[in-house]
């Protein structure tokens, strides 16, 4: 099943707390893909949901070059992406990409890189500039899974 929301995130604030709200009803399993352009506040999100997994202080550095961090929380491990320089699908497994799938919460920034390998129960979230100046839409779609949880985000 999929279901689709569209939201308006009027400032930064705002796209930390979808961040917030998704980990609150994230789930070991989970897979959350961020899409949007350079800037668009992927990593805004990742870093708020995160921390409220873990602790408001954690230190949450993009993975630009580690291409993935993994974060210990109660709820499970948590694996955060960037597969921007991923040179093809197959080096996601060199990641861990297959124990993060299972059994971990997994939120990953440019998963167009994870091609074939794209795990078919996930919530894809793309985001992109919104209307006025610093603010963003976000457009969730879940694919087999969230499809319970999207109404919980709704306005
Ligand atoms: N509404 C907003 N949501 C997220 N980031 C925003 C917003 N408005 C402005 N910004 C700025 O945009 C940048 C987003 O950067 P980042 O989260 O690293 O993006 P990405 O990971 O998608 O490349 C930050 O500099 C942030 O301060
Ligand atoms: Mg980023």
């Amino acid at each position: 099943m999929t279901a689709t929301l569209s939201l308006d995130l009027a400032d930064e604030a705002a796209t930390g707390d979808l961040g917030r709200r998704l980990a609150t009803l994230s789930r070991p399993g989970d897979v959350i893909l961020l899409s949007g352009n350079l800037g668009a506040g992927k990593s805004t999100l990742a870093r708020a949901f995160v921390q409220a997994l873990t602790s408001e202080d954690e230190e949450v550095p993009s993975p630009t070059f580690t291409l993935v961090q993994v974060y210990e929380a109660e709820a499970g491990d948590i694996w955060h992406f960037d597969l921007y320089r991923l040179d093809k699908p197959d080096d996601a497994f060199e990641l861990g990409i297959e124990d993060a799938f299972h059994g971990g919460i997994s939120v990953i920034e440019w998963p167009d890189r994870l091609g074939g390998l794209t795990p078919r129960r996930r919530l894809e979230v793309a985001l992109s500039a919104g209307a006025s100046e610093g603010s963003r839409r976000a457009t969730l779609s879940s694919h087999d899974q969230w499809d319970d949880r999207l109404k919980d985000l709704a306005p």
